[in-house]
């Protein structure tokens, strides 16, 4: 569920008008749902709450500082997997305790900003991210907490460039090779293994492989205690999917969800941490575009709008689907037609969508991409010098823009020339 419908005819985001915001931005935008998003991350913090545990946001999927500072008044912690995600949760207020450090990449840089400002804990992907956090910690004096996300071999069944749980990814350690990891933690003198992470993937409309990587997790958990470690901490990752195609059977819902982690990991006692991006985020945005032209083709209609693959990549990348809206209601029953929907940015894969039925439409009119909160605004860039578009936030029937348009003048003068080009 989420909080935009059409009211008299107009599409709103909770009581704001659409065409409101248009006017005082332009289009195209993005604007969240602020009852939307609190209610994603309650149905989460709910489904888990006879255990002891803590939604961490994975900022990865919408980073604007207004997002994050809204996660953070609900008592949510931070999953963050870069210095500068870091950064932006601290400036959105998480305190260092809330913050857990993911990725494969860290560099020390990055680890030593993480302990100086406090951290949750790191969750290592590899035995020479090991050496180096333990390295750094050493230097500085501290003893970090740390869990390793080990690699269950588990298929996520979703698209290949967002599954990360087979052994063939970059992600995590093989967790047959975990047991001797942990021992090799316990023997430095930086590094405390206090729990277990695992993420298998991303947009799973199934519980079965959470169920599989649970139970291996499980499993591991009793291998490692047998060996002398005291987990007391697990981190199950994100990926539980959203329906982006409102005709298809909806993925589980957070409940189901949270019923997998009680059944295969509830009992061991453990501190409980999940780390969801695209169910918070995603079904609280909508990217707003206005139509330039309608264009026929040989054999086929094209809706040109003004947003782009640089706004909204996710159907150039993995030919993901969003639904398309009409902002103006269109009459029930009334007339469809097929159309290429495409942005004017100048390579074919600037394509949301081909043959697709809508309403008929017609220059200016405005449209809506549902679903897209998560993975929209933060993979954006300014591909053919399209400034990156502004993000609005809503709140009941209060608006406010939470990152504006740069102009033309900020984009063009980061660049500089150098002396021997100029005179
Ligand atoms: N934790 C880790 C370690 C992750 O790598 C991810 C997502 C998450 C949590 C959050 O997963 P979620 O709950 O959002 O599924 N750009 C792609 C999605 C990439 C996901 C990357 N990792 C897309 O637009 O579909």
């Amino acid at each position: 569920m989420d909080h935009f419908l059409y009211r008299n005819g107009v599409l709103h985001a909770e009581d704001v008008p659409i065409p409101d915001i248009a006017s005082e931005v332009g289009t195209p935008f993005y604007v969240y749902s602020t009852a939307t998003l609190t209610r994603h991350f309650k149905l989460f913090d709910e489904a888990l709450a006879p255990l002891e545990h803590l939604v961490c946001y994975a900022m990865k999927a919408n980073s604007n500082q207004a997002v994050l500072r809204l996660m953070a008044s609900l008592g949510a912690g931070v999953d963050v997997v870069s210095g500068g995600e870091y950064r932006r949760a601290k400036a959105a207020g998480f305190p260092g305790e809330r913050i857990v450090f993911s990725g494969i990449g860290k560099t020390a840089e990055e680890m030593e900003l993480a302990i100086q400002s406090g951290i949750r804990q790191f969750n290592l992907e590899s035995e020479p991210e090991m050496h180096l956090l333990n390295a750094v910690a050493t230097r500085l004096g501290k003893h970090v907490p740390v869990t390793v996300r080990v690699n269950p071999d588990v298929d996520a069944k979703t698209h290949e460039k967002i599954a990360t749980g087979k052994a063939e990814n970059k992600f995590g350690i093989p967790i047959s090779r975990a047991r001797e990891v942990y021992a090799e933690i316990a023997g430095l003198p930086g590094l405390d293994a206090i729990g277990i992470d695992v993420h298998i993937g991303s947009q799973l409309t199934d519980l079965e492989p959470f169920e599989q990587a649970y139970l291996k997790v499980a499993e591991l958990t009793h291998a490692l205690r047998a060996d002398g470690h005291d987990i007391r901490r697990l981190d199950l990752g994100g990926g539980l999917g959203i329906p982006y195609e409102r005709s298809n059977v909806a993925p589980p819902l957070p409940t189901e969800y949270g019923d997998v982690v009680k059944r295969t990991v509830g009992d061991l006692g453990c501190e409980i941490e999940i780390e969801p991006g695209r169910l918070i985020a995603g079904n609280a945005g909508l990217l707003v575009s206005s139509v330039i032209y309608v264009k026929s083709g040989e054999d086929r209609k094209f809706l040109i709008l003004d947003a782009a693959m640089n706004d909204l990549i996710r159907p150039a990348m993995y030919g993901a689907y969003h639904d398309i809206i009409p902002v103006i209601e269109p009459s029930a029953g009334g007339e469809q037609t097929p159309y290429d929907v495409v942005g004017p940015v100048c390579e074919s894969g600037d394509t949301f969508t081909k043959g697709r039925d809508l309403p008929l439409l017609y220059a200016d009119d405005m449209v809506a991409f549902r679903s897209a909160g998560a993975y929209g605004a933060v993979m954006s860039s300014e591909y053919n010098t399209r400034p990156l578009i502004p993000e609005v936030l809503v709140h009941e029937h209060q608006f406010a823009v939470i990152r504006r348009r740069p102009t033309f003048d900020e984009i063009i003068n980061r660049d500089t020339i150098p002396e021997w080009l100029k005179g």
